[in-house]
């Protein structure tokens, strides 16, 4: 089984993407309006950020268990979260794809982010993750679409990392625009056409972004290398090209971050 594809430095990436994607969560999770005291289910919840987002649409009370094949990564989020606020939070280490620990129709509100890009069958994995959605209860997905990333103004070694990283992730089996072909993925998984679809943009300044993009480069590079798309001496040049170019006046435009949602029938 090889669902996963960032096992390195996700830590420390997770939590500049989550600074970035903290304002376009919180406004798509204030937009279902969930109800204090319900059960929500974080798949993927890596370090644990969006769940915290979830407590306070919930004013603190209820339920919110997040899951994540990572086991080392949920014992870190763990100790962290519980910490802030007892009772509140608890974890599953689980494997969306292999078992099932949390019951079938448990959840108000069953959430993935950046979650279905690292899954080679993300049909299937929307029909696990919808079948733990209780009666009116709501789904939710947030997904990239690598496709939109660009540098402004164009720039060599940016716009040569990016196509890397995409290479790499398509190579890999990954559907890199799924974002944007979520809702038809929904149909195809016979959850029907979403109740709403958003997408979030983000241009950042070109020390956030180099960072950013020289983590992912250096988490990917096995893959990167694994598909002959450069040899280690060109990685090596583009990354310290990025590095060269984290004082310029470049922006990019992250991939675009795609919100799907569906309501489950009474
Ligand atoms: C890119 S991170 C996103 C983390 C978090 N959702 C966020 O947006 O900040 C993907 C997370 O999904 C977890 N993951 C990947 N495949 C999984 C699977 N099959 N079952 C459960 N968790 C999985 C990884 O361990 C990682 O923590």
């Amino acid at each position: 089984m090889n669902d996963i594809l960032v096992h390195q430095h996700v830590h420390s990436r997770l939590s500049l993407h989550t600074r970035v994607w903290e304002n376009a969560t919180r406004r798509a999770l204030e937009q279902i309006k969930l109800r204090a005291g319900s059960a929500a289910l974080d798949v993927g919840c890596g370090s644990g950020d969006v769940m915290r987002l979830i407590a306070a649409q919930l004013g603190g009370r209820g339920r919110i268990i997040g899951m994540d094949i990572d086991r080392r990564l949920l014992e870190g989020t763990a100790a962290v979260l519980q910490a802030e606020q007892p009772g509140l939070y608890s974890f599953v280490v689980d494997d969306l794809m292999q078992r099932s620990v949390t019951a079938d129709g448990e959840f108000d509100l069953v959430f993935a982010r950046l979650l279905l890009l690292h899954i080679t069958r993300p049909v299937e994995a929307l029909q696990r993750l919808w079948a733990r959605v209780r009666p009116q209860g709501v789904l939710m997905v947030m997904d990239y679409d690598l496709t939109t990333a660009r540098s402004v103004p164009e720039h060599g070694a940016i716009e040569r990392a990016l196509r890397l990283v995409n290479g790499s992730m398509r190579r890999a089996g990954r559907e890199i625009d799924i974002g944007t072909v979520m809702p038809s993925l929904f149909v195809e998984a016979g959850i029907g056409a979403p109740d709403a679809c958003e997408v979030s943009s983000v241009l950042m300044g070109a020390r956030t972004a180099t960072r950013m993009l020289r983590e992912v480069l250096n988490s990917l590079q096995p893959l990167i290398l694994r598909a002959r798309l450069v040899d280690a001496a060109a990685l090596e040049r583009v990354e310290a090209a990025l590095l060269q170019s984290a004082d310029s006046n470049q922006f990019i435009r992250w991939p675009d971050l795609v919100t799907t949602w569906k309501y489950k029938p009474p």
